[in-house]
């Protein structure tokens, strides 16, 4: 029998998965347990199975019952820029104006520390609120921008992947590094940063517009010394975008070209959007094993377009999904599914509510390459979890009333949910 004192179970209803539910019968892939429970133990998951089982097996054990609430994985974000969090929802341009009127002057302000802990302990409180336990965030230019935000979820806890933003051309002067100042930065941040706690480094150039040649192959020089890092970027994520790529790298087959040429293309690199893929591009990817990231929220408010989830998940693509905050017009990633499902409407492929949450978990942990350790519900797994309230506000509790099978029940939290439907949130084995 267990020591009681570092344990803790969660009873309610359970969602783990064991199969991936694109590739096999979502019967198959799931265990939804009724009445399930969850046995935490100094900030892993040491058991999941059935309440009374777990109940008898560890009677001394704290006993939180959550009743009808679902228990699952907290939601994994493989695609956020936590700098923007004071400018989501800011209306109306696409994707290069909407840098250049938004995004930019509000990024300048991060090369204050203050401002950047201000903002990451904002952002990172916001998320932990709508049930988001890890996240994969831009930072700006600023080196500190990063610091802050590595600071502010160390202090929490919290598992987290960022990266300093490299960008020497098409930017603000005060937003420009250098390809050697972006060298010598993010070495820096890597050495101070990656493996400590729960942080890990990405290498991050923003997008191939705002880096030059050069820049480009010293990072791609950086991901080589550090293959243990993630890098992240944006890709193929508006036609105009795609053209201006094309006239800044003539010499490049296709917006891909211009990362692979610089070694910047690996299994280990998570790329943004990737709505407008060619051929040649989506067989390269598959190639690496590359992580392609489902932005829905975003591609509909910038006006980017339809991803498209069904012939990439048919291929074999390793995908994830994520707010694109503040691109992105949502903290949620509740709201977040209900834009995936909507996009793959309007593309004529609908997707199964469990798919849906799978790609706000395992499938983001994934492009992570971090699915042994988050995303889940399985023994020695971290214990990031979330339980979710299927009855959070009057219009869901309706239409959640009337379900006839947990699929049914938790659809309409999908599409109509928000942080009221968080009713608790677990990070690194504590209540937070
Ligand atoms: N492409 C380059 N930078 C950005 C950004 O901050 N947001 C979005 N959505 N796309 C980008
Ligand atoms: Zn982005």
């Amino acid at each position: 029998m267990s020591d009681a004192s570092n344990t803790t179970l969660l009873l309610g209803q359970t969602i783990q998965f064991t199969g991936h539910p694109f590739q096999m019968p979502v019967d198959q892939a799931v265990v939804h347990e009724p009445r399930g429970g969850v046995l935490l133990r100094d900030g892993v998951i040491a058991a999941v199975g059935d309440a009374d089982t777990l109940r008898a097996l560890h009677p001394l054990s704290p006993c939180i019952d959550y009743g009808k609430g679902v228990i699952m994985a907290g939601f994994v974000d493989a695609h956020v820029h936590y700098p923007q969090t004071a400018i989501i929802a800011s209306w109306g341009k696409r994707l290069i104006d909407w840098l250049n009127s938004y995004t930019f002057p509000e990024e300048m302000r991060f090369g204050s520390k203050t401002y950047a802990t201000e903002i990451a302990e904002r952002y990172l409180d916001l998320t932990k609120a709508h049930g988001t336990t890890t996240v994969v965030s831009f930072g700006t230019v600023h080196p500190v921008s990063v610091d802050a935000f590595f600071e502010a979820a160390q202090a929490r806890g919290q598992r987290v992947i960022a990266g300093k933003t490299c960008m020497d051309r098409n930017a603000p002067d005060d937003l420009q590094d250098t390809p050697q100042t972006a060298y010598d930065d993010s070495k820096r941040l890597i050495e101070n940063w990656h493996g400590v706690d729960r942080i890990s480094y990405a290498i991050t150039p923003r997008f191939s517009p705002t880096s030059s040649p050069e820049q480009l192959h010293t990072l791609g020089a950086l991901w080589k010394e550090h293959p243990e890092c993630l890098m992240q970027t944006h890709l193929s994520e508006q036609t105009d975008e795609i053209e201006w790529v094309q006239s800044l790298y003539p010499e490049a087959r296709d917006y891909l070209d211009t990362y692979e040429m610089f070694g910047l293309l690996g299994a280990r690199g998570i790329y943004g959007h990737a709505i407008h893929l060619t051929p040649r591009e989506r067989a390269k990817l598959k190639d690496f094993g590359a992580g392609l990231v489902h932005c829905p929220t975003s591609n509909t408010f910038i006006g980017s377009g339809l991803f498209d989830m069904a012939g990439l998940m048919a291929e074999g693509q390793r995908v994830g999904l994520a707010t694109d905050t503040g691109g992105g017009s949502s903290f949620s990633m509740l709201r977040t599914m209900a834009a995936a499902y909507e996009i793959g409407q309007l593309r004529h492929t609908p997707m199964h509510a469990a798919q849906l949450l799978w790609l706000a978990t395992v499938g983001s942990a994934q492009t992570l390459h971090m699915e042994d350790r988050i995303g889940n519900l399985a023994p020695g797994m971290e214990a990031d979890l979330i339980v979710l309230d299927l009855s959070s506000t009057d219009a869901i509790a309706q239409r959640s009333a009337r379900a006839e099978d947990i699929w049914e029940a938790i659809f309409p939290t999908i599409m109509m949910g928000d942080d009221r439907a968080v009713r608790a949130v677990w990070i690194n084995g504590k209540a937070v």
